[in-house]
């Protein structure tokens, strides 16, 4: 992979697909709100061996700057064959369940920016004929709990939403993969316990680089989560609605 356009760059997952893939030399282009942590990033890239590194500012809610900022990366880089979608927000779920406005924000960061921006990516790619979109979605995604269903239904959108342009995109020889982690060590969850189901963000970003170049479908963070969900999601409704989660 040469090109890589990684959104969300200021995340601590994407921040370590970032390193690893300049460490084979790649071209990066880094969208994220953040301007001066990615200048401190494109430094850190740098170093570590990307044959370039450019960044631009996106707040992935303002819709209408997407087509410009795609452009912007296009221009850079040349061709996109890798573009990495990372952002994401862990909402105030309690908060949410009495909002719909906090609920709307939380599904505009965490689902409808992704499918915007996956829309132009799908067609800049299958004009293309070639190239690999890799989304981070979350196992949040696969059921509905009490305590994180606003989180989980936004994941979930995207991961059908996946499941659909993966179709699309087959025939223009563009590939989609949906990474679902578990529980990740990271600024996102810096408030939570953890426990032995934890991984780093380095190992989500192994498993994001593998299932790219495996040309996997659902790859699922690390993968003994894959295991874990298929029990979650055999659990009957009459039961799951009776569990403290
Ligand atoms: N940590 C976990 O346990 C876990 C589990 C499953 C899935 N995930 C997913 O993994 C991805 C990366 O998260 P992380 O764990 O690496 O956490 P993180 O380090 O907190 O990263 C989240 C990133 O999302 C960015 N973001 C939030 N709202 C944004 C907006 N409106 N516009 C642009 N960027 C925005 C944040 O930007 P700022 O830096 O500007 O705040 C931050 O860099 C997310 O999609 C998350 O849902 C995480």
């Amino acid at each position: 992979m040469k090109n890589i356009l990684i959104i969300g760059a200021n995340s601590a997952i994407a921040k370590a697909v970032a390193r690893a893939c300049a460490e084979e030399h790649a071209r990066l282009f880094l969208l994220a709100r953040d301007s001066a942590l990615l200048a401190v990033q494109k430094q850190d890239l740098e170093i570590r061996g990307a044959a370039a590194v450019d960044y631009a500012p996106l707040d992935v809610t303002h819709f209408s700057l997407h087509e410009a900022v795609l452009e912007q990366a296009l221009d850079t880089l040349g061709s996109i064959d890798l573009a990495v979608i990372c952002h994401g927000s862990l909402p105030d779920q309690a908060r949410c369940a009495e909002h719909f406005d906090a609920a709307l924000e939380q599904f505009n960061i965490n689902a409808l920016s992704t499918i915007s921006l996956l829309t132009l990516l799908g067609n800049h790619m299958s004009a293309r004929k070639q190239g690999c979109i890799a989304v981070v979605t979350s196992v949040a995604g696969d059921r509905g709990r009490p305590s994180n269903y606003v989180y989980g239904a936004a994941k979930g959108m995207v991961s059908q939403y996946l499941q659909g342009l993966r179709g699309r995109l087959f025939p223009h020889g563009v590939h989609v993969v949906d990474v679902r982690p578990g529980f990740v060590d990271t600024p996102m969850t810096a408030h939570l316990r953890k426990g032995p189901l934890w991984s780093s963000p380095e190992r989500i970003a192994q498993c994001l680089l593998e299932g790219v170049r495996q040309r996997r479908h659902t790859v699922y963070a690390p993968g003994y989560w894959r295991l874990i969900m298929a029990v979650v999601r055999a659990i009957p409704d009459a039961l799951f609605k009776r569990l403290p989660l």
